[in-house]
């Protein structure tokens, strides 16, 4: 069976964004990073693993969903693929479906897609967001790695936006760095 993980960065209170969209007051200095590069490196869009030297290690994971306006940034710099050479699924009913190597640009129901790939494969996915994206999977999450930042947004994009259904999770493992940013592990209890 493939694992699905929703590995995200939030605030306390929640957010995974701005209400534009908005990510700069997520802290990108600190001993947080050295643990991210290192270790999921293939969370780094490619012209980042550019620009630092980092290798296209596959540590957790093998394929990456996300929803078109998690997609936008990267297409809008004209990447089509941020995230080669994970397989990668990109969900939209406006974008032309496309298939372009290991990229995939799809209208396909993203449940359906998500428990096929979970049946027929050791899939290791990463569901990367966004909110509207991560709410229709949210029976399908096995694993939850939330990088907890020390800041407060008050409005935006929140981690999940669908309907309430209380799940429970059972932590882990937990980081504590010097920037006050955690890295928290949690297995979803079905
Ligand atoms: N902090 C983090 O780690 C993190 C991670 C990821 C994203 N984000 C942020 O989250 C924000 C985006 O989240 P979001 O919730 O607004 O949008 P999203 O989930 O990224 O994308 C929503 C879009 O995906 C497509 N989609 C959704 N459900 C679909 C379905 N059933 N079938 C086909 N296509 C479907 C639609 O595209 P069409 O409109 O083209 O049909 C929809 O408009 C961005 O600001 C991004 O930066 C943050």
């Amino acid at each position: 069976m493939g694992r699905l993980t929703y590995f995200v960065a939030s605030t306390v209170d929640g957010y995974i964004a701005g209400p534009e969209g908005q990510h700069d007051f997520f802290p990108f200095e600190g001993d947080h990073m050295k643990a991210l590069f290192e270790e999921f490196p293939e969370t780094l869009p490619v012209h980042v693993r550019k620009q630092l030297g980092l290798p296209a290690v596959q540590k957790h994971f093998d394929t990456v969903i996300m929803g078109r306006r998690t997609y936008e940034p990267a297409l809008s710099l004209g990447i089509e693929d941020p995230y080669a050479p994970l397989r990668t699924f990109v969900f939209s009913r406006s974008l032309p479906p496309r298939v372009n190597g290991a990229l995939q640009i799809t209208p396909d129901d993203p449940l359906g897609t998500v428990r096929a790939l979970k049946r027929e494969s050791e899939a290791r996915i990463w569901l990367c967001g966004g909110a509207s994206l991560a709410s229709q999977l949210a029976a399908e999450i096995d694993e939850v790695i939330v990088k907890l930042n020390p800041r407060l947004a008050g409005a935006g994009v929140r981690l999940l936006d669908g309907k309430f259904n209380p799940q429970n999770l059972a932590l882990r493992t937990h980081r504590v760095f010097n920037s006050g940013v955690l890295f928290l592990s949690y297995d979803v209890l079905k």
